[in-house]
């Protein structure tokens, strides 16, 4: 039997070379399962209330970059979180028996109040963050999840309210496992972590003359700063890449970095040698995708029916094992 898999993403930007190395290329692996995918837009709503446009601009976007970067239609099914209401609607069951003490003590909650400082998130919507996630899979009888390190506490509250529901009411629920893939934390063209709100982004989007400018103007070992300053590798961005992109050579790469036989541009060059090629190709799928917006909308309203045959089946189970409705 193939396992049942879920995993989401949100819509708040384009997809970035760090989403295709810590995800997009882990799910691909899955797609020999019963997998789904989801576009989780009411998560997005949830820090972005108030930039609504740019989630639904996102929405398509992120589809498109799913689709460039590999994920097959035929063979898992993509669909928007807002298209299967049922998702709304078990979130608001699951929040009748989720214990206020649960979400306050969530890791990810108390991170990102420090984190997004310049907006209010002191939200019901917010706070609820989890439990919607724990719908999310429960809604799917998700076997495993895959997801990054951060989301674990997520998926510890889901089995949490799973089991407070089975033992309240009716065994309707599954406790999915996550599945962690060591997935390298991608360091973006400054050497922080590559994130949207840093600005420090290769996307996937991006055609090949800006992946070269954005790797020109990558930030390479402080300690190098003259060309005869001998350099350090595992702190520079670029080396991050070469392990990937160039992995033949990297030994030759961090050798001739420690002894300062090789300057830090020629060092980029090779490296966008590597990379370049690779990303060229899912630019290309995009381009052509962009072009197909009509159909790819199709495509993801076709993936969200689908979702939803499934998702009203358990729904029905979980009120039924409650007694709401008649
Ligand atoms: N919270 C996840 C993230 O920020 C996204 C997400 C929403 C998700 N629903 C999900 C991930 C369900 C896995 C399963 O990355
Ligand atoms: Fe980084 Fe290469 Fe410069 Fe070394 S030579 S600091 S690995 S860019």
């Amino acid at each position: 039997m193939p396992k049942r898999i879920l995993s989401g993403m949100r819509p708040t930007a384009k997809l970035h070379l760090g989403n295709l190395l810590g995800a997009l290329d882990n799910w691909k692996k899955l797609e020999g399962e019963d997998s789904y995918f989801m576009i989780a837009d009411w998560h997005a709503l949830t820090t972005e209330y108030a930039s609504r446009a740019e989630i639904k601009n996102n929405v398509i976007e992120v589809v498109m970059d799913y689709f460039a970067a590999g994920l097959d239609p035929n063979r898992s099914t993509i669909f928007l979180q807002s298209l299967v209401p049922e998702h709304a609607e078990l979130a608001l069951l699951l929040s009748m028996i989720t214990p206020l003490s649960w979400l306050e003590r969530n890791p990810t909650y108390k991170d990102q109040l420090q984190e997004q400082k310049g907006k209010d998130l002191s939200t019901h919507g917010f706070l609820g963050y989890p439990v919607l996630q724990a719908a999310d899979i429960l809604l799917y009888k998700a076997d495993a999840v895959p997801v990054g390190e951060d989301q674990l506490p997520h998926l510890e509250l889901c089995r949490e309210i799973a089991r407070r529901f089975n033992h309240l009411y009716k065994p309707v629920f599954k406790e999915a496992e996550a599945i962690l893939t060591k997935t390298p934390k991608v360091p973006g063209t400054d050497g922080r972590k590559m994130s949207k709100s840093y600005g420090n982004t290769i996307d996937l989007s991006d055609s090949p003359q800006e992946v070269d400018k954005k790797v020109m103007n990558m930030v390479t070992d402080p300690a190098r700063k003259r060309r005869e300053d001998k350099g350090h590798p595992e702190v520079c961005p670029v080396y991050f890449f070469h392990t990937i992109f160039n992995k033949a050579n990297q030994e030759t790469v961090a050798k001739e970095c420690r002894s300062a036989e090789r300057g830090c541009v020629e060092c980029k060059r090779e490296m966008a040698s590597h990379l370049t090629p690779f990303l060229k190709p899912i630019h290309e799928k995009r381009k052509e995708l962009e072009g197909k917006r009509a159909q790819v909308k199709e495509m993801l309203i076709e993936g969200s029916k689908k979702a939803r045959k499934i998702a009203s089946e358990t729904l029905h189970e979980a009120k039924e094992a409650v007694g709401i409705g008649i």
